[in-house]
């Protein structure tokens, strides 16, 4: 049989999607699952959003612009300023997702053998991406104990090389919640000109940000227009995941004729969800005003749930909808498969990602798992119920 690349070989499984076939069979069996482990919010998209799909008159659906339309990069700009940040339509290219964002990031400014350093633990499937672009991840270790906060740039210093490219960031965090601060952007920022980096930020949870607290793009730093890149996406702003939707933003004329060039050879991003996504930017600001009250409401009660569980170490989110939960447990993956196939109350389980999928040192994040806080109320507090009465009982039988 013909041979599978080393690159095809070396892709590694997604943590957050490999225990769906044991969730699969839990629900064959008649189980309900409570799914703390993707980050699917179960908030509803705007209305307009979908009516402007549903109203459209095309009548030959076409391939967009590269770039994707220019009415939705010039209104997408627009959206940008508002927050302050100047980015204009020529410095978008819209993408399909976020994720095609960072493909064709690490596409437009690495090589095989290249290193990006990485704060982890960092949202999984950048992994993925970089093992497809042939490049090295240089993971810098974050800690639970200060809520995952920027490792001291000296650390950061420590693993520059001659092959270093960037420092790709994920503002606030997936899987930590954390927000970086504005000195914390600032002294990226500033590492990133002494060494000539790139400083790609992952902004895809821009807008959920809590406790009053402001978030800093990296778009907002003028001396650093050469050297960021942002990445951006509709899929969790508007619940439209989806849609696949997403963009690439840069000041850095050259990143973006390069990035331009992997736009045409997938010619254009899908036109409905375009159409979905320029009607999203008129969402009114109430929208995104009940989303974070909604989400500060959940988050508090998941954290203040585990905090009362025996021998959970939770690190509170600022953004985000997600966080890192130490358990007293050796192998999270273990016991993430446990509840699946071993584990139910009331022939209930919960479905959780063991964390150390986002870390790239091996052997690290072995007793953490990541909770997304995307359930409502009562099924988020039935989740931990369950999760506290798994733990007594897992502990008992190991
Ligand atoms: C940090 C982060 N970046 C990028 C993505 C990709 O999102 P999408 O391709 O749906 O825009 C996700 C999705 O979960 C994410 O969590």
């Amino acid at each position: 049989m013909p041979k599978i690349s080393n690159k095809g070989l070396e892709m590694p499984e997604s943590p957050i999607r490999k225990l769906v076939p044991f969730a699969e069979e839990a629900t064959r069996k008649g189980r309900k699952i409570y799914q703390l482990n993707i980050g699917q919010p179960d908030i509803k998209t705007p209305q307009g959003a979908l009516d402007a799909v549903k109203n459209h008159d095309i009548e030959v659906l076409s391939y967009s612009h590269s770039a994707g339309f220019e009415s939705y990069r010039e209104k997408l700009a627009g959206y940008y300023q508002k927050s302050s940040l100047p980015v204009n339509k020529e410095d978008i290219i819209i993408t399909t997702g976020g994720s095609e964002a960072l493909l064709f990031t690490m596409g437009s400014i690495t090589d095989p053998g290249d290193e990006v350093i990485i704060p982890e633990p960092f949202y999984a499937n950048y992994n993925g991406f970089a093992t497809a672009s042939g490049v090295s991840i240089k993971p810098i270790q974050a800690s639970i104990d200060d809520g995952f906060a920027l490792p001291p740039i000296a650390e950061f210093e420590k693993l520059i090389t001659e092959k270093t490219k960037a420092i790709l960031i994920c503002n606030p965090g997936n899987p930590t919640g954390y927000l970086y601060t504005k000195e914390e952007v600032q002294q990226l920022a500033d590492l990133a000109l002494k060494h000539d980096l790139f400083i790609v930020s992952d902004e895809v949870y821009r807008e959920f940000a809590y406790d009053g607290v402001k978030h800093h793009s990296i778009m907002s730093i003028p001396e650093l227009a050469e050297n960021a890149i942002m990445v951006d996406s509709v899929s969790k702003r508007y619940s439209m995941c989806g849609a696949r939707v997403g963009c690439l933003v840069s000041k850095n004329k050259e990143v973006m004729a390069t990035a331009m060039k992997f736009a045409q050879a997938r010619l254009s991003p899908p036109t409905f969800a375009q159409i979905a996504s320029e009607a999203a930017l008129e969402t009114p600001q109430e929208y995104f005003d009940e989303v974070i009250e909604q989400y500060t409401y959940r988050r508090d009660l998941l954290v203040d749930g585990l905090e009362k569980i025996e021998g959970v170490k939770v690190a509170k989110p600022k953004g985000a909808f997600y966080c890192i939960a130490e358990l007293p447990v050796e192998d999270a993956d273990d016991f993430a498969r446990w509840l699946l196939e071993s584990f139910e109350d009331n022939n209930e389980t919960i479905m959780v990602a063991p964390a150390a999928g986002f870390y790239s040192t091996p052997n690290t994040g072995k007793n953490q798992v990541r909770i997304a806080y995307v359930l409502k109320k009562e099924n988020l507090e039935r989740a931990i119920k369950i999760l506290d009465k798994a733990l007594k009982q897992y502990k008992q039988q190991n």
